[in-house]
């Protein structure tokens, strides 16, 4: 796993990207302090969800406001595509990404 760095640096429904392998994650603090993480590519267009505005437990993507679910990367509602997931845990306050990248479609 790859320490990112303190839970408290990301406010609450807030986010932050990171490189990770040559690859952009978005990592997720929501507003009931969970965290989770995703490649940070809209399974529409590829629009940057660590941009976006977090509602619950979903994401809006910045560019044409699809909702991807944080849990299962899926797209909610009429909208149908997924960005895998990247396993998280936190640890003594500290966010932990896997590595070698562990990434769920
Ligand atoms: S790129 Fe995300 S909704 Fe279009």
């Amino acid at each position: 796993m790859i320490d990112i760095g303190p839970v408290d640096a990301i406010p609450l429904r807030g986010s932050r990207s990171v490189m990770l392998e040559g690859e952009s994650i978005a990592v997720f603090r929501t507003g009931d302090d969970r965290i989770f993480a995703l490649v940070n590519r809209c399974p529409h267009k590829h629009g940057p969800l660590s941009e976006g505005i977090i509602h619950g437990h979903a994401v809006a993507c910045p560019l044409h406001n699809w909702r991807i679910s944080l849990e299962t990367g899926e797209a909610l509602g009429a909208d149908k595509g997924c960005t895998p997931t990247v396993q998280v845990e936190v640890v003594d306050g500290r966010i932990l990404l896997s590595a070698p990248l562990k990434v769920a479609a």
